[in-house]
């Protein structure tokens, strides 16, 4: 049975900064997922920090926060079967070193910090992080 979702997709600072939208934009259009809408902007420290608010007890979350904050990026809405999973298994994993070959990670991702992408990890905080950006 079909199963149609939404998530959110965003290309982070390190690959903005290295002109590979449009190479990841065809990726997620290659692999059957439709891009609903777009746009690039450029985040606050404060609204990163209220976008990654789940990661606050981390110790990574100051840097996260900084780093989202740096530059340009480009969030997205993705549609297709499957979404939410289909997107993480086209981002790979978390760390490029251990994403598998072809996936967006492998391919572009620098380093954990610098891993070009952020994607929803449930159709529930998939709603929660498309409402961040997309509210109306
Ligand atoms: P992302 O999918 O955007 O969600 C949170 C981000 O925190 C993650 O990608 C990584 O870029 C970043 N991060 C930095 N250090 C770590 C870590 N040790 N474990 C998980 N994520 C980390």
């Amino acid at each position: 049975m079909s199963n149609i979702e939404k998530t959110l997709s965003i290309i982070k600072p390190d690959a903005v900064e290295r002109n590979l939208t449009e190479d990841i934009k065809n990726f997620f259009i290659d692999n059957d997922l439709e891009i609903l809408s777009s746009k690039k902007i450029h985040m606050s420290k404060e609204e990163a920090s209220e976008f990654y608010k789940v990661h606050q007890a981390k110790p990574f979350y100051d840097d996260l926060c900084t780093y989202l904050s740096s530059g340009s990026i480009i969030v997205m809405v993705l549609e297709g079967e499957n979404a939410v999973s289909a997107n993480r298994k086209l981002m790979g994993a978390t760390n490029p070193k251990d994403a598998e070959p072809n996936t967006i990670r492998k391919l572009y991702g620098i380093s954990i910090d610098k891993n070009s992408v952020h994607g929803s990890d449930s159709v529930e905080n998939a709603k929660k992080e498309i409402n961040f950006f997309f509210k109306d």
